[in-house]
């Protein structure tokens, strides 16, 4: 959350920041701001949209060759012109962008109040750059001991941080920061870019360095030196960005998410590409290679996660339980965390992340590793804290998602529990050879499938077009198709503010069949699957109170479609890959029913992407 960018070299920064912003703006859109360093600092920041700081600068002097900027999820004091970073400290010695949460910030806030500071904003930030100043003129205010005041500042704040700072007396640095929140450097030629993910970076080079938390970057013309917050020198460990410029556009689509939502085929190819081999019949999953033994005698698997990735975990336990027969459980990462769970020495932790920076997911890691479980993960940004916290994984090679609403990663995430369960299932000898082929097979197609699905977005915008003024809507699947009812469900809520719940279908008649009426469209998984005549009982049910009933149904259904008002078919396939197709209409669905509302659907209200506070 919070999109931080900065630059140091020979370029104007303004419009590298700017840009940087734009493509950071998915993970905070509520207050945006920059600050040119050199000999003459000046901060320009508004609430609003990073356009409305384009609009606020526009006559403004924003020339200079340093910079930082920050697009803002708030956290700490409401959205507003006076939170909006950057901060500066009260003598003016500090100005500083911030992503992440200071825990201590009261205590320190009223140590500095005692010491005579006088805070503008209601923000844990401004404690931070006033902190930093405080440590500084301890220090007889000395710019040689700049960086000093920073570390010994540093060593006492609790919490989460990914920091640019300036400091006005030494004009031509740029220091970051990094614990919990991630920050990336750029390396070009003289030249420094830094951001809290690739996205602003790949434009300008590919070489990168990913701070580690405690680290504490000090660029300036002389170049870069990397030390952690005891003062040790570190060695930047240079990396190749795996990311072109195409993949963070929109390339003609109105939005991310349907760009994202029709990459799916794409998406999944790559993920099972170099591990899933359709001649063969060969599947195997390098990053697990070290664990593989381990993960096939697990006396339990443990599943974390929040959000979508909780739903494909949810999906990932009907997969393991009936592959493998391990014992699985899914938890909100969460949760978890604070519940005391028990974990035991021969218990399989497996975190599922798409952007590897889920704040609670990373505790719930570091509480599984603390506990002595094996603790996996499944992620899509390479390089992010998740897969450095893990001790092995897989990662889900969707691409950068920038849509805020989850699509492509969660099909991602699916494919690769998918992938596991067979791969552990086919070791432990609960799936026969002949199974395990053809689930081989089965995955193989699903992106030609998913080709079909999408084909058939006119009609399923018709159908968006009848029920879009609806205020509730419920969301009913069985078995693999619960959790794709509780994602359908939560799609729709996030970017059309449409109230939705999603239920096991037998559960409706223990209360939520209440809640239907004439009004209520009522979404119904109903492929061809075990539970299929049960599910054309609850689509009875629905029918005789009248509600909207809007069906997803295998190719060549024909009962269904004399009961449901709405009929979306998708291609037949085993039960136990159907999330991979029924999500689609679903996602698409949702997109098309936001877009109507005139919703902003890459950046709903309230939301950001990659949830690095807990
Ligand atoms: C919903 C959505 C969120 C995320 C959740 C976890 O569309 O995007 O619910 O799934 O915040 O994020 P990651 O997967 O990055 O840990």
């Amino acid at each position: 959350m919070c999109g931080i960018v900065g630059y140091i070299g020979q370029r104007e920064a303004y419009n590298i920041l700017i840009k940087g912003l734009k493509r950071l703006e998915y993970r905070g859109y509520d207050s945006a701001g920059i600050a040119m360093g050199g000999d003459n600092p000046r901060i320009y920041k508004c609430k609003g949209k990073v356009s409305d700081l384009e609009a606020l600068v526009e006559n403004l002097d924003f020339s200079g060759n340093i910079g930082i900027g920050h697009t803002r999820w708030a956290t700490h004091g409401e959205p507003n012109d006076v939170n909006a970073h950057p901060h500066r400290s009260m003598n003016g010695h500090f100005i500083i962008i911030h992503n992440g949460i200071i825990e201590n910030y009261t205590k320190l806030k009223s140590g500095l109040e005692n010491k005579g500071y006088v805070f503008e904003s209601q923000t844990d930030t401004e404690v931070l750059a006033n902190l930093f100043e405080y440590f500084y003129i301890k220090e007889g205010s000395d710019p040689k001991k700049c960086v000093d005041a920073i570390r010994n500042a540093l060593r006492i704040v609790e919490g989460a941080y990914g920091l640019l700072i300036l400091c006005k007396d030494v004009p031509k640095q740029l220091i970051a920061a990094k614990k919990g929140s991630p920050i990336v450097v750029g390396i070009g030629d003289q030249e420094y870019f830094i951001a809290s993910d690739a996205s602003p970076i790949v434009e300008y080079t590919n070489s990168v360095i990913y701070l580690k938390d405690d680290d504490i970057a000090i660029l300036s013309d002389s170049g870069l030196s990397l030390i952690n917050l005891k003062n040790i020198p570190q060695t930047p460990n240079i990396h190749k960005l795996d990311l072109s410029l195409d993949q963070i556009e929109k390339n003609g689509f109105d939005h991310y998410m349907l760009k994202e939502i029709y990459e799916q085929p794409r998406s999944i190819r790559d993920t099972y590409r170099g591990r899933l081999n359709f001649e063969s019949k060969f599947l195997r999953l390098g990053g697990l290679f070290n664990v593989f033994n381990d993960l096939v005698n697990a006396d339990r698997i443990i599943i974390v996660a929040c959000g979508t990735s909780w739903h494909a975990g949810l999906v990932g336990e009907y997969l393991f339980e009936e592959f493998t027969r391990i014992p699985t459980e899914v938890e909100y990462a969460s949760e978890f965390r604070y519940r005391n769970p028990v974990i035991k020495k021969g218990d399989v932790v497996i975190a599922i992340s798409q952007s590897g920076e889920t704040a609670d997911t990373l505790a719930a890691i570091q509480l599984a590793k603390r506990a002595g479980a094996i603790v996996l993960g499944i992620c899509n940004v390479v390089g992010s804290s998740i897969p450095r916290e893990t001790v092995a994984g897989v990662y889900t090679h969707a691409g950068p998602e920038i849509g805020v609403a989850s699509t492509k990663a969660f099909t991602a995430q699916v494919t690769v529990l998918t992938m596991m369960a067979m791969a552990v299932g086919l070791a432990n000898k609960n799936l026969t050879q002949k199974e395990f082929e053809d689930l081989v097979e089965e995955l193989y197609l699903i992106p030609d499938k998913i080709e079909k699905i999408l084909e058939k977005a006119d009609y399923i915008k018709e159908i968006a077009e009848k029920v879009k003024d609806a205020n509730n809507a419920l969301y009913l699947g069985r078995g693999y198709l619960f959790p794709v009812a509780l994602e359908g469900a939560l799609k729709l809520k996030e970017i059309s503010y449409i109230h939705a719940e999603g239920y096991p279908a037998a559960e409706m008649k223990h209360g939520p069949i209440a809640l239907i009426d004439e009004k209520m469209p009522v979404v119904v998984l109903a492929t061809k699957d075990p539970s299929y005549d049960k599910i054309v009982s609850n689509i009875q049910e629905v029918k005789a109170r009248k509600g909207q009933i809007i069906a997803i149904v295998t190719e060549g259904d024909t009962v269904i479609r004399n009961l449901a008002d709405f009929v979306i078919e998708v291609p037949a396939c085993d039960f136990a890959l159907s999330p991979l197709l029924t999500v689609i209409p679903l996602q698409l669905l949702s997109y098309y029913i936001a877009v109507m509302r005139g919703c902003n659907v890459d950046q709903p209200r309230n939301l950001a992407k990659s949830v690095t506070v807990e």
